[in-house]
Order: structure tokens, then C-alpha cells, then sequence
């Protein structure tokens, strides 16, 4: 890949960080005074419902405890990672024919979602779930939740849900401008604080944001990622075109959201101030005399802006038992990564000598 490709790509990633300089008026429920962390399964897990040939796969109680477990295990709830999203694909097909209620899978989710929200809550993770605003959920499994607003908001303070992720398909613009704020009227009354991410943006040809950020805590503006680098890429651009206009509505309990993208700083910090890098190098293929080889980069630490004089310690994320050893700024670093690959290193500068 090209040093400006690279550069490119950093840079944008640390626009990421930027919001949050103008005052606007939001919804003030007090949640999400920092941009929610947390993980949902749809990028991996999909839709998949079969759970006799996926048994590891399927989106079930099975997967959501595990994925549980990991976020407490591996760290990430410790470094902020606290909202485990239930993503489309949780219901039966109908409503309870007495109540309207919303009903989880019986063969998938059989101990039912209060039991699996206090499972995460024991854990100390915070629960979240999917819904839509329209006839149907995206994925044309389960009912929307048109006509039951309040019904299905109450539903979800019943299970113990602090965050509701509201999809927007199979509903017209109108009604897309009318259910979000009414939906997030119908939370307010369940007196449950609830973090509501609205899918609006995505659904308008021009969204209102000024409007959006008064009623929702986050909003999506683009398509879902995918396991690929152009996915990221083009989201990541997307953002960054329309960045004047989106960065001015976001701030404490409203935000811009990319969807699954994260950044975190990085520790150790040397007494200098210096600070420690994750630097993940893309290859986004394409090179016009060998459009799918892998690449070699080569590089010199202090032009990646990594300049602290004692140097650094390189590890490989995706192989912690590879260590680099340690690399002075003007030593140079190569990696080799395949097309549309991505390799990832951390590199932690030292302490000053004591
Ligand atoms: C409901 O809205 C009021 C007024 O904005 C706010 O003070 C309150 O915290 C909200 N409650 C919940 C549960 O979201
Ligand atoms: C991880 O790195 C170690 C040390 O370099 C190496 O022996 C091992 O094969 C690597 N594992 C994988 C899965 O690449």
C-alpha cells in the first residue's frame, strides 16, 4: 500500500474523536454522555436461525451468554465495551395472539429475554435489543412495531433493556418522521432510561438532523459495515464528506454512529507525554500491476509519527505471542499484508529509564 493511502486512512480514523464542539439542544434521557461501546452480532452472525446445522452460529440465548462471557473475559467490558446489542433475527414471526406482545424465538431464546437480561446485567454488561419502526424487522422475521408503540416500549423496560436499536425498514419517510419521536415518547413514559439509536438518517433522502439529534441518543447515517475494507472505506468516507454537517449536531447524549467502527487511546503513556500506538495497515488491492497480491510496507517509525527517542515495543495483535522486540524511530518496520487484508501491531513506547 502507498504511504498517502495509509496516512489517509489514520487520519480519517482519528476524525472519529472530533465531535462535539457546538452546543445544540437533544434528548435529555442522561444516557450516552460518551458515544456508546459495546457489540452486536450482526456483522459476523447474520440472520442465521438454524441452530440444528449452526448450533455455534445461530442468533440464540447460547451466542449472547457466550459473547457475555468473552466481553468480561478478554477485557473489553474493562476497557468500556458494555452494551451487548441483540441484533435483528431475535423474534417469533407474531405477536402473543392474547397480548401483542412481542415474543423471542422459543427454540432459540427458551428462557425468555428477562432471564437473558439479567444473565448480562450479572455480569455487568448493560442489555440491548433490535426493533423497527415499520410492518416488519429488515429482515422480514419478526413484526414491527408499528401500531404498538407503547406496548412493545413497555415490553422492553419489563426485560430490563437499556438500549433499544430502532431500524427504519418498511415505513414511508412520513412515517419515519412521525414513529421516531413517538417511539422515543413511548420509552420516555416507561420511566426506563433506555439509550435509543434511530436508523432515521439512513432511511432519508435529506435527513434533518438538527430534528434527529433532538430525539434519539445516536443515529445511523450509513449502510451496515461488512467484512471487508472497502466496506469500512466507504463508510469512513462517507463521514468524512458530510463531516462539517454531521459533527455539528453531535455531543453528550447525541451522536453520529458508523456503525461497528471503534477507537480507543492507547496505554502505556511515556512521562514525556509520548504516547503508545495501535496502527492497523490496510491493503486495499487494486494496484494496476497485480490487483490481488499481497503487499510488502516498509516504513520508518517516525514517519508514521512514532518519535518517541527511546523507542517502541512492537507486538502483533492478531498473534500476541509474536513479539517484534523494539524499534527506534528512524528503524524501519515492514509487514506484509494481503489484498484487502489488514495486519494490526501495537506499538508501546517505553518508559524513560528510571
Ligand atoms: C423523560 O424526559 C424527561 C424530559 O426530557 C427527562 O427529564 C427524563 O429523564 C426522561 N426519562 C426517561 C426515563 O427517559
Ligand atoms: C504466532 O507467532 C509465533 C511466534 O512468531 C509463531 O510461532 C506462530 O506460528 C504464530 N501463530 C499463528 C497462528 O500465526
Amino acid at each position: 500500500m502507498s504511504i498517502a493511502r495509509c496516512h489517509l486512512l489514520l487520519l480519517l480514523l482519528s476524525t472519529w474523536d472530533c465531535v462535539g464542539i457546538h452546543v445544540v439542544n437533544g434528548l435529555e434521557n442522561g444516557l450516552a454522555r460518551t458515544p456508546p461501546m459495546g457489540w452486536m452480532p450482526f456483522e459476523r452472525f447474520r440472520c442465521v436461525t438454524d441452530c440444528v446445522r449452526f448450533p455455534k452460529d445461530c442468533i440464540s440465548e447460547r451466542l449472547i451468554r457466550r459473547t457475555a462471557n468473552l466481553l468480561v473475559s478478554e477485557g473489553y467490558a474493562a476497557a468500556g465495551y458494555r452494551y451487548l446489542i441483540i441484533d435483528d433475527c431475535w423474534m417469533e414471526a407474531s405477536r402473543d395472539m392474547a397480548t401483542h406482545e412481542l415474543l423471542p424465538s422459543e427454540d432459540r431464546f427458551p428462557s425468555g429475554m428477562r432471564n437473558l437480561g439479567n444473565y448480562i446485567h450479572s455480569k455487568g454488561l448493560l442489555f440491548g435489543i433490535y426493533h423497527d419502526l415499520g410492518e416488519r424487522t429488515c429482515m422480514f422475521q419478526g413484526p414491527g412495531a408499528a401500531r404498538h408503540f407503547n406496548l412493545d416500549a413497555r415490553t422492553f423496560a419489563n426485560w430490563g433493556v437499556d438500549y433499544v436499536k430502532m431500524d427504519g425498514c418498511f415505513a414511508s419517510e412520513s412515517e419515519l418522521d412521525q414513529g421516531y419521536p413517538e417511539f422515543g415518547r413511548a420509552l420516555n413514559h416507561t420511566g426506563r432510561p433506555m439509550v435509543y439509536s434511530c436508523s432515521w438518517p439512513y432511511y432519508k433522502a435529506r435527513p434533518d438532523f438538527k430534528l434527529i439529534a433532538q430525539h434519539c441518543n445516536l443515529w445511523r447515517f450509513a449502510q451496515d459495515i461488512q467484512d471487508s475494507m472497502a466496506s469500512v472505506t466507504n463508510i469512513m468516507m462517507q463521514y468524512s464528506k458530510k463531516q462539517t454537517e454531521l459533527a455539528a449536531h453531535a455531543g453528550p447524549g447525541r451522536w453520529n454512529d458508523p456503525d461497528m467502527v471503534w477507537i480507543r487511546p492507547v496505554t502505556p503513556v511515556s512521562n514525556f507525554g509520548k504516547k503508545s500506538f495501535a496502527i492497523a495497515f490496510l491493503n486495499l488491492g487494486g494496484f494496476a500491476e497485480c490487483p490481488l497480491c499481497p503487499q510488502v510496507y516498509k516504513v520508518q517509525l517516525y514517519r508514521l509519527g512514532l518519535n518517541s527517542r527511546r523507542g517502541y515495543n512492537v507486538m502483533d495483535l492478531f498473534n500476541r505471542s509474536h513479539n517484534f522486540g523494539l524499534y527506534k524511530p528512524k528503524d524501519s518496520f515492514s509487514t506484509r499484508i494481503n489484498p484487502e487484508g489488514v495486519t494490526f501491531y501495537k506499538f508501546s513506547v517505553l518508559p524513560p529509564k528510571g
